[in-house]
C-alpha cells in the first residue's frame, strides 16, 4: 500500500463486488479499512487521510466517512490525536489472534501473495495460542482422562462394530442418531431444565461447529454479533471468520452487562455463557437473563447459549438454562461432550427453536455431511445405561476436590490485592488481579516455574482489558494441586509485591 495512496486504494476496494449490495457506504469504508488493519496492509502508526480529503477523493459525504472513522475508533482500530490526525492503533482488537510470524512477514505478502491466504484465512489460521503438545499443570481446557472408563467404552464400541448397520456407516442426514438425540433430550430436560422435544436436538461435532452452523444459517456477512468481553476465543474466531462484526459487551458480577450504547447497536446474534461465564466464571443473574431474553425478543435477535461445563457445579442447586426461561423461541442451546467424555470424541449438540428445526437439519447435512453414527450409537447406550450420569458424579467429586485444594493453596494472594471467586463450578477459576499489573508477564513468570496459566487480558477485546489469571484444575493429579498451587501463589505474591 505504500506505493499506492490510501485514498486510491480505498476507491478500488469499495468498487469490489464482495460487499453485499445492501451494505451502506460507511460500513464498506469501515470494513475495508478494518480488514487492511487486521491483515497488516495498514501497519500500526500509519496516518489515515482526513475525512475531508477522503470525502473528495471517494465522492462520498463527509458524514459517511465520519461514521466509518467513528466506528473504527470506538472499536480500537484507530486512535485520534490532537494535531496528528487519525492513525492506526498500536494494538488493535485482533492483535492477540494474529501469530507473531504473520506480523513479521512483509505486509504486502499477507493479503494474498506469499501466504496464499485470504484475509478470512489469516483470521482463521492466526492462532492465539499455538498448539502445545506438552500440556503443563493448570492449563485451562485440559482434562484428566485417567478417570475415563476406557474398558467400558471399548465394550460399547465393539458391540456396535460387531454387526454394524449399513446406515451407521453412511453420512447421517437426520440431524443425528435418533436414540442419542432422545437420550440428550431426556438429560437436558432433567438436568438443565431445557424445554424441548427430541426433534429440536441436532448432533454436531462440538460447540465450535454448532456456532459455525448458527452463524452461517442465521447471519449475513457484516451482521452484528454481541459477544461477552472477555470472550471465549474459540467462539470469537468462528464468528469473525464468518464475516460478523463483533460488538463486545462488558461482563460484571451478574454476567453480560449491556449499557445504553450497546442497546443502540441491536445484534443479529448474542453469544453468551450464562451458567459459567468463560473465562471470568460468573453466573448470569436472573435479572440479566430476563433482560437479555426480552431484548432479544424485541429486536428479533438470536441468543446462542454456550453451556459448555455446567455438569461441574460443586455447590448449591443446579442452575437452570437460559433456554428454559425463554417463552419466545429466541435461544439456541449449545452443549458438548468434550468435557465429560473427551475432546477427541468430537460430538456436541445444538437445541434449536421448533421453527428452525427443519432448516437446521438440512443446513447441517448440506454444509457438513455429519457422520460418526457408530460412535453416536455407543454414546446413546453409554447414557441410557446410566454410565454417563455416574461418570459425571465421579468427575464432579474429583474436580470439586481439586478446586477446593487450589482455592486453599491460592488463599494468600488475597493479601496482595488479588481476588478469588466465591462460588465454585466448572473446570477453571479466575484470580482477579489489580488493573495496574501486567498479567501477561505474571503468566510468563508462572511458565518459568512449569505452570501454564492464561492472562485474562488475552481474552479481552479493545483497550480496556481486565487483568487476571485463568487457571485450569482439571488436568493435574489431585495430590499435585496443592504444591503447584503454592508455587503459583508465590509467583503472584512476588509479582504484586513490587
Ligand atoms: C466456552 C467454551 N465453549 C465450548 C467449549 C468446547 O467446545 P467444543 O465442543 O468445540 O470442544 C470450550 C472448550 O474449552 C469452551 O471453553
Amino acid at each position: 500500500m505504500e506505493s499506492l495512496p490510501i485514498s486510491e486504494w480505498l476507491l478500488s476496494e469499495l468498487k469490489q463486488s464482495r460487499f453485499p449490495s445492501r451494505m451502506p457506504a460507511h460500513r464498506r469504508v469501515y470494513e475495508s479499512i478494518r480488514r487492511a488493519i487486521v491483515s497488516h496492509q495498514l501497519t500500526p502508526g500509519t496516518r489515515l487521510p482526513s475525512t475531508r480529503s477522503l470525502s473528495e477523493a471517494l465522492k462520498l459525504s463527509r458524514n459517511t466517512l465520519l461514521a466509518a472513522f467513528e466506528q473504527l475508533h470506538d472499536e480500537g482500530y484507530v486512535v485520534s490525536l490532537t494535531g496528528s490526525g487519525t492513525r492506526v492503533a498500536e494494538t488493535f482488537p485482533e492483535e492477540f489472534t494474529e501469530t507473531k510470524n504473520i506480523k513479521d512477514t512483509k505486509k504486502t505478502d499477507l493479503a494474498k501473495g506469499a501466504t496464499g491466504l485470504s484475509v478470512r484465512g489469516i483470521a482463521a489460521a492466526g492462532l492465539s495460542d499455538q498448539p502445545s503438545y506438552e500440556v503443563q499443570p493448570f492449563a485451562p481446557g485440559e482434562d484428566d482422562f485417567s478417570a475415563f472408563p476406557t474398558q467400558l467404552w471399548r465394550r460399547l464400541l465393539n458391540r456396535q462394530w460387531r454387526a454394524p448397520q449399513p446406515a451407521h456407516l453412511d453420512y447421517g442426514h437426520t440431524g443425528g442418531y435418533l436414540p442419542l438425540r432422545s437420550a440428550i433430550a431426556n438429560y437436558l430436560r432433567m438436568s438443565r431444565a431445557v424445554n424441548l422435544t427430541v426433534e429440536q436436538v441436532l448432533i454436531t461435532s462440538g460447540t465450535q461447529q454448532s456456532i459455525d452452523l448458527c452463524a452461517r444459517l442465521l447471519t449475513d456477512n457484516g451482521d452484528l454479533v454481541w459477544v461477552e468481553n472477555p470472550c471465549y476465543w474459540g467462539a470469537r474466531r468462528v464468528l469473525e471468520v464468518n464475516g460478523l462484526k463483533l460488538h463486545p459487551v462488558p461482563v460484571d458480577e451478574e454476567g453480560i452487562s449491556p449499557g445504553i450504547n450497546d442497546f443502540r447497536s441491536p445484534p443479529r446474534l448474542i453469544y453468551t455463557t450464562p451458567s459459567h461465564q468463560y473465562p471470568k466464571g460468573v453466573v448470569m443473574s436472573y435479572g440479566r437473563r430476563r433482560l437479555l431474553l426480552d431484548y432479544a425478543e424485541s429486536k428479533g435477535a438470536w441468543i446462542l447459549e454456550d453451556d459448555y461445563d455446567s455438569e461441574f457445579r460443586f455447590e448449591g442447586h443446579p442452575l437452570s438454562s437460559l433456554q428454559g426461561m425463554d417463552q419466545n423461541g429466541r435461544v439456541l442451546y449449545l452443549g458438548t461432550f468434550s468435557k465429560v467424555m473427551y475432546p477427541g470424541i468430537k460430538l456436541g449438540y445444538l437445541v434449536v427453536p421448533p421453527e428452525l428445526t427443519e432448516s437446521f437439519k438440512r443446513g447441517l447435512y448440506q454444509l457438513q455431511r455429519p457422520g460418526q453414527v457408530v460412535i453416536q450409537a455407543a454414546l446413546a447406550e453409554f447414557i441410557d445405561e446410566g454410565h454417563f450420569a455416574s461418570h459425571i458424579r465421579r468427575l464432579r467429586q474429583i474436580y470439586g476436590e481439586r478446586r477446593r485444594l487450589l482455592q486453599e493453596a491460592l488463599a494468600p494472594v488475597t493479601k496482595v490485592g488479588a481476588s478469588l471467586p466465591v462460588a465454585g463450578s466448572g473446570l477453571h477459576l479466575m484470580v482477579g488481579l489489580p488493573s495496574s499489573c501486567d498479567d501477561v508477564r505474571i503468566a510468563e513468570l508462572a511458565a518459568e516455574q512449569g505452570l501454564r496459566v492464561y492472562p485474562l487480558s488475552s481474552y479481552g477485546i479493545g483497550d480496556k482489558r481486565e487483568k487476571g489469571l485463568i487457571i485450569g484444575y482439571a488436568y493435574s493429579a489431585t495430590e499435585r494441586i496443592a504444591p503447584y498451587g503454592r508455587i503459583l501463589a508465590e509467583v503472584i505474591q512476588a509479582a504484586l509485591s513490587y
